[in-house]
């Protein structure tokens, strides 16, 4: 798998799926943006990711929620890239716990970096994929295919990440730019280091129900992987796919 050539932008690029998704592209030769709104993470993310490939790798801090910022995020990297090749929207955030006691600015953050971001980055990047026929991929969740408890917004958000994904896959699908999504079960990674912010008051049992059948959560790379494969040129007639990566959470 070369990526030499090939422009990307990563949101979410300080932690988690997000780094390993532009280690694994800055290993392959990738050019970079990298976007985050931690400053801090990033910085030190961009620093080591440049020292895993030969290609560049600059940091562009930007909250996707915000669509302003979003339009700068998509200026700078084609004015540092030159191009877009594969567009990676990973940032995100969880907001659980019981619905009855969900604060509304939970569901409304939820709601604005899960869901928002994505459409936001990709109406601004379209056009620069229309000329490169390149591709974006989404990170959803098992959590967008099934019902978490004390969930909602981010069930909600995820949803409204597979749908964003199929509605452009259709639009897009004759004029070359490919659009599709990835659904992670529980990955380990700092978001879920913490047991996913539940709170004290809910039913362990019924969250027991959300466990991998193989018992294994995964690592940040074998999403990483999922997703390079979903923009790899031997994925050209792959486009609206829905993969999850679950350990079997949605097969029964
Ligand atoms: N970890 C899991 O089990 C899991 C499962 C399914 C889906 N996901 C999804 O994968 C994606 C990455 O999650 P992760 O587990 O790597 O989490 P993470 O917390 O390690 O990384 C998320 C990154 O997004 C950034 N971010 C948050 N809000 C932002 C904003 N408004 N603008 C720009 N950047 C912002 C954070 O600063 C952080 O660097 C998320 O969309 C998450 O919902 C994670």
């Amino acid at each position: 798998m070369t990526y030499s050539g090939k422009s990307v932008l990563i949101t979410g690029a300080a932690s988690g799926i997000g780094y390993a998704t532009a280690e694994l592209f800055a290993r392959n030769g990738a050019d970079i943006v990298a976007a985050d709104i931690d400053e801090d993470g990033l910085q030190a993310a961009t620093r080591a990711l440049a020292a895993e490939g030969p290609g560049e790798v600059f940091a562009v801090p930007c909250d996707t929620a915000d669509p302003d910022s979003c339009t700068h995020l998509v200026e700078r990297a084609v004015d540092q890239l030159g191009k877009l090749d594969i567009v990676c929207n990973i940032a995100g955030v969880l907001g659980n716990g019981p619905t009855e006691d969900l604060p509304d600015a939970t569901w409304q953050k939820v709601l604005a970096v899960n869901l928002n971001g994505p459409f936001y980055i990709s109406k601004r990047v379209i056009p620069h994929l229309l000329e490169t026929g390149g591709s974006i991929v989404n990170v959803a969740s098992t959590a967008g295919l099934i019902g978490v408890p004390y969930g909602a917004a981010y069930s909600a958000s995820k949803a409204g990440v597979i749908g964003l994904t199929k509605a452009l896959a259709a639009e897009y699908s004759r004029r070359g730019v490919r659009v599709n999504a990835v659904c992670p079960g529980h990955v380990l990674t700092p978001m879920t280091a913490g047991g996913g912010g539940f709170g004290p008051d809910v039913d362990a049992d019924l969250l027991g129900r959300l466990a991998p059948l193989t018992g294994k959560g995964s690592r940040p790379g074998e999403i990483a992987a999922a997703i390079a494969f979903l923009t790899a040129d031997t994925a050209r007639n792959t486009t609206g796919a829905v993969l999850t990566i679950d350990g079997g959470q949605t097969v029964i």
